[in-house]
């Protein structure tokens, strides 16, 4: 099944609860909330105090992409409030095992996530035991970049690999997704689909959501 992700990075903060709500009309399934510290990637964005009034106003499952460094220093204030997946990156973490463990014994989903520039393979020891892996089709830290074309390879060999091994994690895939990049997407085999921009950064959440979704499930069904 697809499932939409709209990223708050691209939201207007001041109306997030509104702005929320309309993806969610418009189809949304995930919220994808982007912390960011400003070593590992640099940007910073929000803590715990956002997610908190966040899960005030949606029952939608949080997805938070930690873009941070030592998240285990933060995930249990995350997990507190309110965040049902969590994700953290293979280049931030030394010790993956231990970390994705943390996680789910939060009772939160565990996710993977690889930068453009790493391959699938560095992931090898954790796939038994991840609920998902995010691949970034752009570099992380600012929402609206330009999606790149050589990340699709790795969806692909994700979902071969789910097969040959008989896994079960779930592939999404995070930077540039628009109208313009959701059927290559699709066909590649991402399944959880994150949208900052194409969805917050100009018109309206709920009717640029309906068209993600529409024309990526349009992308799915022709797949098969
Ligand atoms: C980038 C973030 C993304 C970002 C995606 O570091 O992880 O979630 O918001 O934004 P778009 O969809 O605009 O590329
Ligand atoms: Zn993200």
């Amino acid at each position: 099944m697809i499932e939409l992700a709209p990223s708050i990075l691209s939201a207007d903060f001041a109306r997030l609860g509104e702005q929320v709500r309309a993806a969610g009309e418009g189809g949304a399934s995930v919220i994808h909330v982007d912390i960011m510290d400003g070593h590992f990637v640099p940007n910073l964005t929000i803590g715990p105090p956002v997610v908190k009034s966040l899960r005030r106003v949606t029952d939608l499952p949080l997805d938070c992409h930690m873009m941070i460094e030592n998240p285990d220093q933060f995930i249990p204030a995350f997990a507190e409030a309110g965040v049902d997946w969590m994700s953290v990156h293979q280049e931030a973490v030394p010790h993956l095992n231990r970390t994705l463990h943390l996680i789910k014994s939060h009772d939160c989903r565990a996710g993977v996530v690889i930068n453009p520039a790493t391959p699938v393979e560095t992931l090898s020891e954790v796939l038994d035991i991840v609920d998902y892996v995010l691949v970034m089709s752009v570099n992380p830290g600012f929402g609206a970049q330009q999606f790149i074309p050589s990340t699709l390879h790795k969806m692909r060999r994700l979902a071969a690999i789910r097969s040959q091994r008989g896994l079960n994690y779930r592939i999404e895939v995070d930077g540039g997704v628009a109208l313009a990049t959701v059927a290559d997407v699709v066909h590649a085999g991402a399944e959880i689909l994150v949208a900052g921009n194409a969805v917050f950064g100009s018109g309206d959440p709920k009717k640029n959501a309906e068209a993600l979704l529409k024309a990526a499930t349009e992308a799915a069904f022709q797949k098969v």
